[in-house]
């Protein structure tokens, strides 16, 4: 972590929890949250949004796991940025690996949503990230680099500000097999000398870019504690408030460590 970028750290619901479960969640992080240092943001299921917003507390940002791409109209089933904004939301996910893979999401559906998100004065946390059989093809960077350059496509230097980039290799997801620190590293540097190109070495300087896959409390610190990984985007571990807020404290601990 270089302490002069402010880390992230999402928890990354899924389509998981009830109300009761989220609610219980939501109130047991929001108790354990101590001030400062850490952007802490959560992305629980849409239904759960207002609920999850009236009790939010802490300073923890509340998160949409998705967005459609046009204003409100014919689009059964979509939720706007309109919807969002009125519940609350401050930061949306965009290309996550589930929606790409397993839902079909194409890199250009991927840049319009990142676009609208950013236009709606939100933040966009843009994730990337490479198959399984791609990493063993040796095209790690090749692919974080396509999504990256179509992902941003149309987006200004100045509305780059307001996104984080979130390297999830697909094989780390859900598997409890992690990116060694090193490899993460390897991946962050390359990502982020990319944004140095497209945009400027401010901009990539300045971008946050956070680690996905099978984080958990116990291997937190040796991540974030890589120059380039600049926080964690956290499915499974962070359903449990405990381990979530460990991450978050091993985020804090590599900012003075
Ligand atoms: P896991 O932490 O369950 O591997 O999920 C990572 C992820 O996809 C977060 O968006």
């Amino acid at each position: 972590m270089n302490t002069q970028r402010t880390p992230f750290v999402g928890s990354n619901w899924k389509m998981n929890t009830n109300a009761q479960e989220g609610f219980a969640l939501i109130d047991a992080i929001g108790g354990l949250m101590q001030d400062g240092g850490v952007d802490v943001a959560v992305f629980p299921p849409f239904p759960y949004l207002m609920g999850i917003g009236e009790r939010i507390k802490g300073g923890i940002l509340l998160g949409a796991q998705d967005i459609w791409h046009n204003g409100n109209g014919a689009f059964t089933g979509e939720v706007s940025a309109e919807m969002l904004n009125d519940c609350g939301v401050n930061t949306v996910l965009t290309g996550h690996s589930e929606r790409r893979h397993v839902i079909g999401e194409s890199d250009e559906l991927v840049n319009l949503k990142t676009k609208r998100v950013l236009e709606s004065g939100l933040t966009a946390v843009l994730c990337i990230g490479e198959l399984l059989e791609e990493r063993e093809a040796g095209e790690t960077d090749a692919v974080n680099e396509r999504q990256i350059r179509a992902g941003l496509a149309g987006i200004s230097e100045e509305q780059l500000g307001k996104v984080v980039l979130a390297y999830e290799p697909v094989w780390a997801i859900g598997t409890g097999k992690t990116a060694t620190p090193e490899d993460a590293q390897n991946a962050h540097a390359a990502i982020r000398a990319l944004i140095c190109g497209m945009y400027s070495p401010a901009a990539g300087g300045a971008m946050r870019i956070i680690y996905g896959g099978s984080m958990k409390p116990s291997n937190a610190g040796e991540l974030m504690a890589m120059t380039d990984v600049d926080g964690g985007l956290i499915g499974g571990a962070s359903l449990k408030a405990d381990d979530f807020y460990g991450i978050i404290e091993a985020a804090r601990g590599s900012l003075v460590g």
